[in-house]
């Protein structure tokens, strides 16, 4: 049998919050899988039902915990008074066309939101990209609907770049834009791959 070690990427962070609480940043750890299941129960399905996975389903987040891939995907999670009360996501895929570019994906527990824990788990994020060598970072959010997480992105310096109109459905059945927001960490090499189209 071969066992594949993933080193874990960095070390715990210490943030204050907004209200002056210690927050610590750290990397998810198989151990987590019980109470990150609990985390995502506890957000409501509105701000769940763009996520591409069921997280409120066990043997999904089983398998997060079981197949953490450090070299695809950099989970991070917010930890305040003990309990996990956000996770970010930094996705990269290491070889291939995109290989320069990074993806980040972040939620709150509702309880702890507005006290700066979004942002700093999105500015950990873009950290970790930019020790990576990333070349920028990429964030969708749903318009009308993520609108905090759109506010919290464009404080941090990303900005919108497209909107695909009427392209995500909301559990509802009403439409809405998507929005896409990047971060340039580094400027692209030459000239002629900015706006080139084919
Ligand atoms: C986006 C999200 C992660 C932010 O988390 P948070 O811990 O509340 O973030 P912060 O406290 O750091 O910042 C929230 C900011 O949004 C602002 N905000 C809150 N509601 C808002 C709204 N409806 N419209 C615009 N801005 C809003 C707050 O005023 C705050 O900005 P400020 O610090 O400049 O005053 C959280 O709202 C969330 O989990 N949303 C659902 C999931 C989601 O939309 N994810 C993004 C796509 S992956």
């Amino acid at each position: 049998m071969t066992t594949t070690v993933y080193p874990v990427p960095g070390y715990p962070t210490v943030y204050l919050t907004e209200d002056n609480q210690q927050m610590i940043i750290r990397p998810m750890v198989p151990s987590d899988e019980k109470d990150l299941l609990e985390f995502f129960r506890r957000i409501p399905q509105e701000d769940r039902f763009y996520l591409k996975e069921d997280v409120t389903s066990a043997p999904v987040i089983h398998r997060w915990a079981e197949g953490l891939d450090y070299s695809r995907a950099l989970p991070r999670l917010a930890i305040l008074d003990g309990k996990i009360v956000g996770d970010g996501t930094l996705h990269h895929r290491r070889a291939g066309a995109r290989r320069h570019i990074g993806e980040v994906r972040v939620v709150v527990d509702p309880a702890y939101r507005n006290r700066g824990v979004g942002r700093a788990l999105l500015h950990k994020l873009v950290e970790i990209a930019r020790d990576k060598g990333l070349e920028k970072v990429m964030f969708e959010v749903v318009a009308d609907t993520e609108e905090a997480a759109r506010h919290t992105a464009q404080v941090l310096g990303f900005v919108p770049i497209a909107a695909l109109p009427g392209h995500v459905k909301d559990f509802c059945g009403n439409r809405h834009d998507l929005v896409i927001l990047e971060l340039r960490i580094t400027m692209p090499d030459t000239e002629e791959t900015e706006g080139s189209i084919f």
